[in-house]
């Protein structure tokens, strides 16, 4: 039973070691530019800390990525939310969205926190200062509002 455990053990960390050289995912990591929605639209201190604290990581292109981000199978996790999140949503290119489109994400992105789905769970438990605190819930709130409103006369004026 013993010599069974150990070439289990055995098995388990050869196979460890082997998935390290199957795929590495690249690391993102592009310039900042002006379609940044914190450069874009000019946010405050406040909001940009909450954004880049809680939801850049994956809907941005300058997610910060911990040292388990080089281990392969957590490697791999990690890219697929970079990809999948910023497929849905990308703060890094909000100047090029269409007014409909920002406008809609806004929403989403009320919907998404107070539902408790947004930033993932899982990345919250390893990342305290994504915890999104009730204060911030409603400054995310207001803000949204107020961008909202403008969207709406930006898409009167057209
Ligand atoms: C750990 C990665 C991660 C973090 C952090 C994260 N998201 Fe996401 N987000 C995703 C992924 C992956 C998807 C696409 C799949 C899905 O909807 O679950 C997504 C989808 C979304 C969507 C689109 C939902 C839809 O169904 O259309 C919105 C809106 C969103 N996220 C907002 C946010 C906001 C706001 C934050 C920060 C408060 C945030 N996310 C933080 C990974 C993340």
């Amino acid at each position: 039973m013993k010599k069974i455990l150990k070439y289990v053990l055995i098995v388990l960390v050869a196979g460890l070691v082997i998935i390290q050289f199957i795929n590495r995912p690249e690391k993102i990591n592009d310039p900042v530019t002006e379609n940044d929605i914190i450069e874009n639209l000019q946010l405050n201190t406040e909001m940009a800390g909450l954004l880049k604290a809680a939801c850049y990581d994956c809907h941005s292109n300058q997610p910060r990525y911990p040292w388990y981000a080089n281990i392969a199978p957590v490697s791999w996790t990690i890219a697929e939310h970079i990809e999948h999140g910023r497929d849905e949503l990308n703060f890094s290119e909000w100047g090029t969205y269409s007014a409909r489109r920002r406008d809609h994400k806004l929403e989403e992105v009320v919907e998404e926190v107070e539902e408790g789905h947004m930033p993932l769970p899982n990345y919250v438990k390893m990342h305290r200062e994504a915890d999104i605190s009730e204060e911030q819930l409603e400054m995310l709130k207001a803000w949204v509002q107020q961008e909202r409103a403008k969207i709406a006369q930006e898409q009167e004026g057209e």
